[in-house]
């Protein structure tokens, strides 16, 4: 689908049943991980913006509610005051949004001006959940664990992505755990 010529993906890090937050934290520390999510966002581009993401207010939050280096971040939240509450009036590599739409359009504008190809979604759930319609890629890694009492999952995959490119697994000697990224793209429509 694509939104104004601009490739929107989605990142996220899903256990086995579907769960990516507890008590607005990950459920998991992975440093593969977190580089993995770092390289995917981030690319080298002069002194021009490197990336751009679009987040819901609780996950800037889980972040200690600081923008990501080096890219801009859309920030959405219903709170009209929220960047005001957050100190972040005037700022350029943070914009808060009241709605999907807004950061869609405004993250497409700006990637556009700074010769950027993708936007990024990076969560958390509703925003990935509503986010999917526009979507045209899915990286994401899947952790190889069940996680019972989580409070934030990501969404079935409609049945027009397809698997194209999975890594092997991988094991994380901190964590013990086991994870494989894996990314899906549209079917095209032709
Ligand atoms: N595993 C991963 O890859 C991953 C990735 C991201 C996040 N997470 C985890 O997920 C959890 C946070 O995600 P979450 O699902 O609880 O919350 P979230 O989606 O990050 O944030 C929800 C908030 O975003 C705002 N929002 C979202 N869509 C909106 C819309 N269309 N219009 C207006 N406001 C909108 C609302 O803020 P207001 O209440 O201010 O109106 C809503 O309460 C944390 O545990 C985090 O660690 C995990």
């Amino acid at each position: 689908m694509s939104y104004a010529h601009t490739e929107v993906a989605q990142i996220a890090a899903i256990s086995s049943n579907r769960c990516i937050g507890k008590d607005n934290e990950l459920p998991w520390h992975i440093s593969a991980d977190l580089q993995h999510f770092k390289k995917m966002t981030t690319k080298a581009n002069g002194d021009a913006i490197q990336g751009i993401v679009i987040m819901g207010r609780k996950t800037f939050e889980s972040m200690g509610s600081k923008p990501l280096p080096k890219r801009v971040s859309f920030i959405i939240s219903s709170q009209l005051d929220y960047a005001e509450q957050k100190g972040l009036v005037g700022k350029n590599n943070a914009h808060v949004v009241h709605n999907l739409d807004d950061a869609l359009t405004q993250a497409a504008s700006l990637a556009h001006g700074a010769h950027l190809d993708t936007i990024w979604v990076i969560g958390g759930e509703r925003v990935f959940s509503d986010a999917l319609m526009y979507t045209d890629r899915i990286e994401l890694t899947h952790v190889d664990i069940e996680i019972p009492a989580g409070d934030a999952f990501y969404p079935e995959l409609p049945s027009d992505f397809e698997t194209s490119v999975e890594s092997e697994q991988m094991h994380d000697e901190k964590s013990d755990l086991d994870f494989r990224f894996v990314t899906y793209m549209k079917k095209s429509d032709k």
